[in-house]
């Protein structure tokens, strides 16, 4: 049984409305009363792969669906893609450009936080076409 599903649509470098989609994720768990320990890692999972999708995509989505059992994040963009995952998943690697790192973004921490906070990570991505992320976070209700 599916209990609350959603659908977001993130533009790429809306800088204006970062982090509103992981805002109203987080407003939403916390309606249903979803335990406030996955909530704040499902939160920061939202939080960062939103600011992905603003800052390094062309634009994408973000789905979000919670059931009794997990609440899942699918992040998916229209590319540019990952040309070297591996490399995208260490700390501390960030092709972000300079306008960004001044705006406090870059530290190169959002992919491997992501994947700390998920239970489930599951990242594709294909250069020059797109990239996808499947998080999925237990829930024991
Ligand atoms: N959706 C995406 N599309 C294309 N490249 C991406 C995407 N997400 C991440 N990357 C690449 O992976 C790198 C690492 O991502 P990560 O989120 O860990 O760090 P960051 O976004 O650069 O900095 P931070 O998240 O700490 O602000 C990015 O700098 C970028 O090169
Ligand atoms: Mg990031």
């Amino acid at each position: 049984m599916i209990a609350i599903q959603r659908s977001y649509a993130v533009e790429k470098n809306d800088f204006t409305k970062a982090g509103e989609v992981s805002s109203n994720i987080k407003k939403i768990m916390k309606q249903v009363g979803v335990e406030p320990e996955i909530i704040r890692r499902v939160s920061v999972a939202a939080y960062e792969s939103e600011m992905n999708i603003i800052i390094h995509s062309y634009g994408g989505t973000i789905d979000f669906m919670i059931t009794p059992e997990y609440i899942k994040l699918v992040a998916c963009d229209r590319g540019p893609g990952i040309e070297n995952i591996e490399l995208a998943m260490k700390k501390g690697y960030s092709t972000a450009p300079q306008n960004v790192r001044e705006m406090g973004f870059g530290a190169g921490m959002g992919l491997p936080n992501i994947k700390r906070c998920s239970d489930e990570f599951i990242i594709e991505s294909e250069y020059k076409s797109h990239t996808k992320l499947v998080l999925v976070f237990k829930q024991s209700m």
